[in-house]
């Protein structure tokens, strides 16, 4: 469909708790999901979240079937639609990690996630979906998640010594690998 325009932490459409999703199958969600993943491609984002291009609803896109080039290290994540999502932790445990995000270009930051989550909700045809996940799959589920209620990643950072710019954080890495 398109690619859109992904907005930038300071716009207060990103601060918002998303609408869930009333009706699934719809020609709305289908248009919705094409610019999703057009845009989250275009980015060569692990995903991306309908308030990111001001679509008030909760719907998130995450993974990939092919490795990322911006995240060549990073295991496998199944292409996912995940709507109206509850996500409820497995354990306590939690564990550090480094994160992006298209809305926060050129940043980093060491964001504790819950390190074994269930999550469960609807594909875009009303489809359940309900898995136990743990690792990077647990933490880009809990990330994209956020961007639902009003959550950007740099809100839970809590050592502050541990978030910058990745061109300063991570000199060796390309130019261009932007969130
Ligand atoms: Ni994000």
């Amino acid at each position: 469909m398109a690619v859109r325009d992904i907005l930038k932490m300071g716009d207060t459409r990103l601060l918002r708790v998303a609408q869930p999703v009333q009706a699934f199958g719809t020609s709305q969600i289908t248009d919705l999901l094409n610019d999703l993943i057009d845009t989250m491609e275009a980015a060569n984002g692990a995903g991306l979240a309908a308030p990111q291009i001001g679509v008030d609803l909760q719907v998130v896109v995450f993974g990939s079937d092919a490795i990322n080039p911006r995240y060549p290290d990073a295991p496998l994540v199944p292409f996912t639609v995940l709507c109206n999502p509850v996500i409820t932790p497995v354990r306590d445990e939690e564990e550090d990690g480094w994160e992006g995000c298209l809305s926060v270009p050129g940043m980093r930051g060491v964001v504790p996630r819950y390190k074994c989550i269930r999550y469960q909700g609807f594909d875009e045809q009303g489809r359940s979906i309900d898995r136990t996940v743990e690792g990077f799959h647990a933490r880009v589920v809990q990330h994209e998640c956020d961007h639902l209620i009003g959550k950007l990643y740099p809100m839970r950072v809590r050592d502050f010594a541990k978030f910058g710019f990745t061109e300063v954080l991570f000199p060796g890495m390309e130019v261009g690998e932007d969130d």
